[in-house]
């Protein structure tokens, strides 16, 4: 007899215990639980010819895009493979997707979780395999759209109806839809409070919309159903800092990173960049940061030579830039030269945006700061081609209105001060910009 899991979607494998506890381990992930890993071996422990729950395993992993984790991610893949005879089509797909993305084909990769989503509207697996690739490529309207494409296949009735309008809401996001994605975000934690995604769909609304307070207050009012058993808390504490930080409360901002964001010990490259991006604002800003850069620059050493995903390289050149790590950031240089001249996605990546931004940096870093404009400027208008959202991209605006401000450039500080208070026209860290601008200008014309 032919079996399904819980949302209709057919499954080669014909234990049903071990088709549920993959369901129980699909809904973990899509609330992003610290302990999902843990709940697909489990099944695994069980069900070792069960080539969807390895697919599963090796996708989870993956998608972290940490280096760190690439050899269990092919261990479970050619687990899967193995296993290729025992498939249906969906499962194939999740297969091949997996297989493509941890050759370096992160485009096709995404193109075949999307693919499986498509013929299997109800896999929310795929769907968030998908939307994660969506996320790591900077496809900004594909967040949005190919999410949309299977929303009519949902109802309240399908388990994990919230997840894929939390989904829904972040593409909205970051396609420009502040008021629809609102609503939609609000809506999935209403359904399901412990849905971070959703919650981190808000909190990116009110990040754009310079809506601080409110940001400070929706964090920490619903931290009660996200942060129990989260594998992705550390990263609502850092938009709860990004809001400390531009209500001027440097205080509060280290403080959070010292509880919570730097509380699973820095084990991943994704929380890595938290840490890099907020101590680099802070220290952009004028903050002393004390020791704080010392454990992640060691974390970042280990992961220098990689080449994987170049969003990574550059937020590790933050932590040597701002601690004047020369050799580590001579090491990383070469390392994103190569990766450039090399094969995939993360080659485009490197060549588009990575290495230029390593290079402006760096110079920043050395206090070259005209030098660190005319390497960040190019970048700033093609960054979405390297991943990440719009509120971790701005680091590039961060950077060059300060650069051009230490540079004495008024032309240029006014162009970027102009374009910070256009959208957060009551920003504290804008107003300070443009006050110095000011002073930039009044000096210059004495
Ligand atoms: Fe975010």
């Amino acid at each position: 007899m032919k079996k399904y899991d819980r949302r209709g979607n057919p499954v080669f494998y014909g234990a049903q215990g071990a088709i549920d506890g993959l369901d129980r381990a699909a809904d973990m992930l899509a609330a992003y639980k610290a302990d999902t890993l843990g709940a697909i071996d489990a099944v695994i422990a069980d069900h070792p010819d069960f080539a969807l729950a390895h697919a599963v395993r090796a996708g989870a992993l993956a998608t972290a895009t940490d280096k760190a984790f690439e050899d269990e991610a092919l261990k479970s893949l050619t687990a899967a493979e193995a296993l290729a005879a025992k498939t249906n089509e969906r499962e194939g797909l999740h297969i091949a997707a997996c297989r493509a993305w941890l050759d370096g084909d992160l485009a096709k990769g995404v193109e075949l979780w999307g693919k499986a989503s498509m013929l299997y509207p109800r896999d929310l697996t795929a769907l968030q395999f998908a939307h994660a690739g969506d996320f790591f490529l900077g496809y900004a309207h594909m967040l949005r759209d190919r999410v949309a494409r299977v929303l009519p296949q949902w109802d309240r009735s399908v388990p994990g109806y919230g997840f894929v309008h939390g989904m829904y809401a972040f593409g909205l996001e970051e396609s420009g839809d502040y008021a629809a994605a609102e609503e939609h975000g609000r809506q999935a934690v209403e359904i399901n409070a412990e849905d971070g995604w959703a919650v981190h769909a808000v909190a990116h609304v009110l990040e754009m919309q310079g809506r601080t307070k409110e940001g400070v207050t929706y964090l920490a009012n619903s931290a009660a159903g996200w942060e129990p058993g989260s594998g992705f808390a550390y990263h609502l504490w850092w938009h709860k800092a990004l809001f400390h930080l531009d209500t001027n409360d440097a205080k509060a901002a280290l403080k959070l990173f010292d509880e919570k964001v730097s509380a699973g010990g820095f084990g991943q490259a994704l929380e890595l960049i938290d840490g890099s991006a907020l101590l680099w604002r802070l220290q952009l800003l004028g903050h002393d940061v004390g020791k704080r850069w010392d454990d992640l620059v060691e974390k970042w050493e280990s992961r220098v030579d990689h080449g994987y995903y170049v969003f990574n390289d550059v937020n590790a050149m933050m932590a040597f830039a701002a601690t004047s790590n020369v050799a580590a950031q001579n090491k990383l240089i070469a390392s994103v030269r190569k990766a450039a001249n090399g094969k995939g996605t993360n080659a485009m990546m490197s060549r588009e945006v990575g290495l230029p931004a390593c290079e402006g940096f760096a110079a920043f870093g050395r206090g070259e700061y005209a030098k660190a404009v005319d390497l960040l400027l190019p970048v700033r208008g093609k960054a979405n081609r390297y991943g990440g959202s719009h509120a971790q991209r701005d680091m590039f605006s961060w950077t060059l209105t300060e650069a051009a401000i230490r540079a004495g450039d008024r032309a240029l500080a006014d162009a970027f001060v102009a374009e910070r208070l256009a959208s957060k026209p009551e920003s504290p860290v804008n107003r300070a910009w443009a006050q110095r601008t000011e002073k930039l200008t009044r000096k210059q014309a004495a």
